[in-house]
C-alpha cells in the first residue's frame, strides 16, 4: 500500500480489560500505536492518531483548556510528522457508545443510575472525522503538526448526558427514562474511562 496519510483509530478501549490485563492493553495502546507511527514514518507519510484526555496528567482542578500544557502519561511521538487528535466521550450512530447504550437501556429498565462524579465533553465522531479530514489537507506543512483538541464545546456529567439523551429521545417520540438517579462513584482514580 502507498498511503498519503495514515489515520489510526485502533486502540484497546475496554476499561475493564485495562484493569484486568494491563500488559495486553499496554501492548496495543503504547507498543502498537508506536509501531503504526514508525510504519508511517518509514513510508514518509504523516500520521493522525486519535488520543484521549490522558494527554493531560489529570492534576488540574477544574476543566482543561486548549492552552493548558500537555503532560501525557503515555508516549505516542514515534513519528515526527504526527498530528494527535485529542478527543473525549465520543458518540455516533455506529459502533458501541454511551448514547446507544443508554437508549437501549431505556427500553429495558424503568430507572437508570448513572455516575455524576466525572465531567467531560461529549463529542460527535462525525465532527471528529470532519475535523481530521480538514486537518489532513494542511498536513504537508510542518507547522501544522502537533496535538489538537477536537472535542465538543459543552461540558456535562455522565448522568446529565443521559438525561439529555432521554429527553431528546422523548421529544422525537422515542423512549427515554424520566428518572436518572446519581450512582455513587465506583471507578478507581486513574481508571482510563473515555
Ligand atoms: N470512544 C471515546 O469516547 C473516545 C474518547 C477519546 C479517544 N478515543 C479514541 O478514539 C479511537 C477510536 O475509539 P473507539 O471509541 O472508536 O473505539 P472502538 O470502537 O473500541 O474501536 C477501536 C478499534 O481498534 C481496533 N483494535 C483494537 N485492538 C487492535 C489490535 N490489537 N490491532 C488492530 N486493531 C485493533 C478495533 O478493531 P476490531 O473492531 O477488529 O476489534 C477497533 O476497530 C481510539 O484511539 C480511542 O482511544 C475514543
Amino acid at each position: 500500500m502507498r498511503p498519503q496519510l495514515v489515520v489510526s483509530a485502533a486502540a484497546s478501549t475496554a476499561v475493564d480489560r485495562a484493569e484486568r490485563e494491563p500488559e495486553l492493553v499496554y501492548g496495543i495502546n503504547t507498543v502498537g500505536a508506536g509501531a503504526v507511527a514508525e510504519a508511517a514514518n518509514r513510508l514518509g507519510v504523516p500520521i493522525v492518531h486519535l488520543s484521549t484526555d490522558y494527554v493531560f496528567d489529570g492534576k488540574k482542578r477544574g476543566s482543561y483548556r486548549e492552552t493548558d500544557a500537555l503532560a501525557p502519561l503515555k508516549v505516542y511521538g514515534a513519528a515526527p510528522r504526527h498530528l494527535i487528535s485529542r478527543t473525549s466521550w465520543m458518540y455516533s450512530p455506529f459502533g458501541a457508545n454511551f448514547v446507544k447504550t443508554t437508549l437501549r437501556l431505556a427500553s429495558a429498565r424503568k430507572e437508570i443510575a448513572v455516575v455524576a462524579d466525572q465531567r467531560g465533553n461529549p463529542s460527535s465522531a462525525l465532527d471528529i472525522a470532519d475535523a481530521i479530514l480538514r486537518a489532513a489537507v494542511t498536513m504537508g506543512e510542518v507547522a501544522a503538526y502537533g496535538t489538537y483538541h477536537v472535542a465538543g464545546s459543552g461540558t456535562t456529567s455522565w448522568a446529565d448526558f443521559a438525561r439529555h439523551v432521554f429527553s431528546s429521545s422523548r421529544a422525537r417520540g422515542g423512549r427515554g427514562q424520566r428518572f436518572v438517579t446519581y450512582q455513587p462513584p465506583n471507578l478507581p482514580l486513574g481508571c482510563p474511562a473515555h
